[in-house]
């Protein structure tokens, strides 16, 4: 009879004895959730309990390779854990290939992180991805392999020590919910290994899927509509949420999980330390759902926190959910059994934008008034713009308060930043059927919030204080605030995507323009525009990084302004955000005392103007 060993003696017995103590002291405070939470997915299966001893073996094989500097980062992050939820972290959000060409390149942009003040920075995609179109780098051939193009192994693990030089983490995405149809997992179905089909959900007419189609949404109704795709070279219907290269995982195959965390745990021994867990709402399939944050998609999420927590724990993971508000906090899991780190938070973003639309801060008032406090260790994470689309679908539940007619609403607001009616934003639709239904908008925030089509002095200077407003708020929120590459400087939107035809499709590459070296150069030129935001930027990013109430999870609470273009914040006892997220001045009357508006340095008193688009930081003081 073979000798079997429990889990722990397998995973202790992969790794050097000095690791030992810590690691069985890990051990014993995340396996309960993590093997309840796989036994709960996988636990009917005659071999599970040989299986988690394979995979407890195969996390004590990854911990025992980890690097030394990162078993020491391990170790002082154990001693902070709120490390990332501070004022002082600043995101930044970049395309490898569009912000410095290779990975190499990337380094070479440090000085500017820094100089802006980031600490955290998020690469898109670098892995080795699909030949041919790939959905920015989404669709990932490799997990082990960054993309040739970009560069090398080593060029990552040499990247992400220099970024840890310079007190930046580095942010990697992990697609866990689907993989290239030339990853090897694809290739090998295609080519019959045994229980390779099994990775994928496969079926061998349109039945079942019909019966799926019933109760699915979809995430690219107009480029890659439906949510499956016919395989010639396997004679079977894949489940595709996305592109139809994309396919979708069957998380409830087991060796699905377990190659995803060793993949995962490969990647933060080369040095990653954050992981946006792409698209974690879509993991988990049910029949007669919407097939999103199913309670299975919080187990896989639960389990996969335990192994980092045990193998990697100075880790963090963030959540790419892009879902209503009340279906967010979800993905930080609970006190017993946690979840993500951090959470997009893509309902505050979008009502922003819906509020500049609206000029009226309704929709965001809503959406903030909704935003439960924070978990311990864990943040929000605010922005401006990203890569992708300004999804409006998240604000039906907001856009509908009151009997309100939802998609009505969000399609003014889309048609507005589609530059309907001569309005001053620069946008594009997204998915959009028609002047009736909305989707999403894209464009970059510069051209949305109207500097692209402002042709004289006072348009430019509007456009500035809105763009200004909406990063103005992401700072103040209380959230890790991430900037998208470019937004920095004012950068426009990139039209060259059009001459694509296979990218023409997809707007949102209006918003993935070249980094744009001439725009850098005249940051410090305040005559310039680059210069204006650059600096407008840089003045709100020093005061926030000496503010310890704004950090992530400090006090935040919504002020009555009567005023429907007004948002009041206050962040704590002594910080106050206002913003007039209109076109017309507003009056607001401040509460007895001394006020000093934090950015201008001015002190203010009793019934203020705030000028269109204005905004102030205000501090109380007795
Ligand atoms: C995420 C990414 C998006 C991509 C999708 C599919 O939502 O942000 O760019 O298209 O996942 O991977």
């Amino acid at each position: 009879m073979i000798a079997t060993f429990p889990p722990l003696q397998r995973m202790l017995a992969a790794m050097p004895a000095h690791l030992h103590a810590d690691a069985a002291r890990r051990y014993a405070r995340h396996e309960p959730v993590l093997y309840q939470r796989l036994a709960s997915l996988y636990g009917e299966r005659a071999d599970f309990d040989a299986w988690f001893g394979d995979l407890m073996e195969a996390v004590g094989r990854l911990h025992a390779a980890r690097p030394p500097a990162l078993l020491a980062l391990d170790a002082e992050r154990a001693e902070r854990p709120d490390w990332f939820a501070g004022q002082r972290m600043l995101g930044y959000s970049a395309y490898a290939q569009r912000f410095g060409g290779t990975l190499r390149g990337v380094a070479a942009r440090i000085p500017h992180l820094r100089e802006l003040g980031v600490t955290y920075l998020h690469l898109l995609p670098f892995l080795r991805a699909r030949a041919g179109e790939s959905d920015g780098g989404f669709a990932v051939a490799s997990f082990d392999e960054v993309e040739p193009a970009l560069g090398s192994n080593a060029d990552l693990e040499d990247l992400t020590a220099q970024l840890r030089e310079n007190g930046i983490s580095l942010c990697s995405d992990m697609v866990l919910n689907h993989v290239a149809d030339d990853h090897p997992w694809a290739l090998a179905a295609v080519a019959g290994a045994p229980g390779m089909l099994d990775y994928f959900h496969t079926y061998p007419n349109r039945k079942t899927p019909q019966r799926y189609e019933r109760t699915l949404g979809q995430v690219f109704p107009q480029a890659a509509p439906g949510n499956f795709s016919y395989v010639a070279a396997l004679g079977r219907w894949v489940w595709t949420t996305f592109y139809p290269y994309q396919w979708d995982l069957n998380y409830a195959n087991p060796a699905v999980f377990g190659a995803i965390a060793e993949a995962l745990l490969g990647l933060a021994n080369r040095g990653v330390e954050v992981f946006r867990l792409d698209s974690t709402a879509f993991l988990w399939k049910r029949e007669g759902s919407n097939c999103m944050n199913q309670p299975e998609a919080h187990s896989l999420l639960q389990a996969i926190r335990a192994i980092v927590a045990i193998a990697a724990p100075g880790v963090l993971l963030k959540a790419e959910a892009i879902v209503p508000t009340p279906l967010l906090p979800a993905y930080f899991g609970s006190a017993a059994a946690p979840e993500c780190h951090i959470a997009y938070h893509s309902s505050l973003m979008a009502a922003a934008w819906g509020a500049l639309a609206e000029q009226d801060t309704e929709l965001l008032r809503r959406v903030i008034a909704a935003t439960p406090p924070l978990p311990p260790h864990a943040s929000w994470l605010s922005y401006v713009r990203c890569h992708d689309d300004i999804g409006w679908n998240v604000l039906r539940g907001e856009a509908g308060g009151d009997g309100a007619d939802a998609t009505a609403r969000l399609a003014r607001i889309s048609n507005f930043f589609a530059g309907a009616d001569g309005g001053y934003p620069a946008g594009a639709p997204f998915q959009t059927s028609g002047a009736h239904a909305a989707h999403g908008s894209n464009g970059m925030a510069a051209s949305l919030a109207g500097l692209e089509r402002a042709d004289n002095e006072p348009a430019r200077q509007q456009a500035l204080r809105r763009l200004l407003l909406l990063h103005g708020l992401a700072l103040c929120f209380g959230a890790l605030p991430v900037l998208y590459m470019g937004d920095e400087l004012g950068m426009l939107n990139d039209y060259a995507f059009l001459a694509r035809p296979e990218r023409a499709i997809d707007s949102r590459w209006l918003q993935r323009p070249d980094f744009d070296d001439a725009r850098l150069a005249q940051r410090h030129d305040g005559a310039s525009l680059a210069g204006r935001v650059h600096a407008g930027l840089r003045r709100m990013i020093a005061v926030r990084q000496e503010r310890p109430e704004l950090a992530a999870g400090a006090p935040r609470a919504l002020l009555d302004t009567w005023q429907a273009a007004l948002l009041a914040l206050a962040r704590g006892p002594r910080f106050l955000f206002l913003g007039n997220f209109s076109g017309a001045e507003v009056r607001y009357q401040l509460a007895e005392g001394r006020w000093t508006d934090c950015l201008g340095g001015d002190a203010r008193c009793g019934r203020i103007t705030l000028q269109p688009w204005a905004m102030l930081w205000l501090e109380h003081s007795a």
